[in-house]
């Protein structure tokens, strides 16, 4: 019988690698108390009405990648193809919105893209994401950028670019929508037929279109930049400025108008300066939470993607290895090495011990696979002596322990950072 494989654009995390998963998140975790986000989780799916309101529907995402079907009930669900939307609808929902302000959240999600898979683009891929609500101020946009550029050095993580634009509010998007038509209008025959739709519904949208005759008209239509309201720019000016005292580099892209609907004002993307893919992006959306319901309420996030960060990792923290594995030799060893096992992990540490039946030699092999920084081996002599030597795998050397002193064994492999290479 064939083997069944995972769905095309879609990613297993082997044993050998949840650890780097771990890490970042707990680097995410540690970023985020920083300055003061907590963790939401949110379902799966959710009526799918959310994003065509939240992300727009005239958005790549929502008319050509979502993964929509239909429950028993008759009732329309989507798989989240993004986290901000589910966070506002989360907030509204349960009334966090109402309570102190600023409110500040972060989550750790996996989402669901019908995209073209290839190198760092996948149809299910996680994300961590930090979204503020209830701040208007400058210095909460610079506060975002500044949380997306700690998370990234905190995880070791060089060689990325910070670009950033403004692309306006409503009421100076209208002119700037008036502006985008006129050109497009005049190459309409080029136009893919999506974006011979969004030419009259909502012409901003031709400009982040993936299609390659498309990407080259966009090039010369008329910036949003050129457009901006008064307090637009000096919102823009503001947030530049914030970014400057703290020594944040950028460069502005007055190209960048990002793929989603619900952005306003400031919108920004970290570049791999290698393979040119955002690691993480984001940007104001002062109209999201009254589309979704919800009173007038400025909001602010970014959201990173967790495969893209992966290849730029230059070390991961230490791995769940075992701190000692215990092999043994005949039945009575190997009651010796579970009960000392069992107690050891009582105390805190990592262990393993063989539960194949295994000869010593196979045991050890096993042991060196899984990392194990120290390792002993218990047989009749060491029954006998009630001692046993206790190896250190990195250099060789090894000491006498007393089998049965368990404080002392867990004092000493506690003694000891355990890194895996
Ligand atoms: P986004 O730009 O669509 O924004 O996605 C954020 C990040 O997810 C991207 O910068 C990229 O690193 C990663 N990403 C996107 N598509 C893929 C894919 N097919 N495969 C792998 N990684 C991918 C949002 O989702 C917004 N919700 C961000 C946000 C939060 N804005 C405000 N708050």
């Amino acid at each position: 019988m064939t083997i069944i494989k995972a769905p095309r654009g879609t990613n297993d995390v082997l044993p050998s690698d949840s650890y780097k998963w771990r890490y970042v998140e707990a680097v995410a975790d540690r970023t985020a108390a920083r300055a003061g986000y907590k963790e939401i989780r949110f379902p799966t799916f959710e009526e799918t009405e959310l994003f065509t309101r939240g992300v727009g529907d005239t958005t790549d995402i929502v008319q050509k990648e979502m993964y929509t079907f239909e429950d028993k009930g008759g009732r329309s669900m989507t798989l989240r193809p993004e986290g901000t939307a589910s966070a506002v609808r989360l907030s509204l929902e349960n009334g966090l919105l109402a309570g102190a302000l600023p409110l500040k959240l972060y989550y750790k999600i996996n989402v669901f893209r019908y995209d073209k898979p290839q190198a760092g683009r996948y149809r299910e891929f996680n994300q961590i994401g930090m979204e503020l609500y209830g701040a208007k101020s400058p210095f909460s946009d610079a506060e975002l950028i500044s949380m997306a550029e700690l998370f990234l050095k905190n995880l070791g993580i060089d060689g990325i670019i910070l670009k950033i634009n403004s692309i306006g509010c409503p009421k100076c998007r209208a002119d700037y929508q008036n502006a985008l038509r006129e050109y497009f209008t005049q190459h309409i025959s080029e136009l893919c037929d999506t974006c011979k739709d969004r030419l009259q519904r909502n012409p901003m949208r031709i400009l982040d279109c993936k299609s390659p005759q498309d990407i080259q008209l966009a090039k010369n239509a008329p910036k949003i930049t050129d457009y901006l309201c008064e307090e637009c720019r000096e919102h823009y000016s503001a947030v530049k400025e914030a970014l400057d005292s703290v020594g944040t580099a950028y460069e502005e892209d007055s190209g960048l108008v990002r793929g989603l609907d619900y952005y306003t004002k400031t919108v920004f993307e970290f570049i791999d300066v290698n393979t040119s893919l955002a690691v993480a992006a984001g940007g104001r959306y002062d109209g999201l939470i009254e589309e979704l319901g919800g009173k007038p309420t400025p909001g602010i996030g970014f959201a990173c993607g967790v495969e893209r960060l992966f290849p730029l990792i230059p070390a991961f923290g230490s791995d769940i290895s075992p701190d000692i594995y215990i092999a043994s030799m005949g039945p009575v060893a190997a009651k010796a090495a579970f009960d000392t096992a069992v107690a050891l992990r009582k105390n805190g540490v990592n262990v393993e011990t063989d539960l194949m039946d295994r000869s010593v030699k196979a045991q050890m092999k096993y042991a060196d696979k899984t990392c194990a920084r120290f390792t002993c081996v218990i047989g009749d002599d060491e029954l006998a002596s009630g001692t046993a030597d206790l190896r250190n795998m990195s250099d060789g050397t090894a000491k006498k322990i007393k089998i049965s002193d368990i404080s002392e064994l867990t004092a000493i492999l506690k003694n000891e950072v355990h890194i895996c290479d």
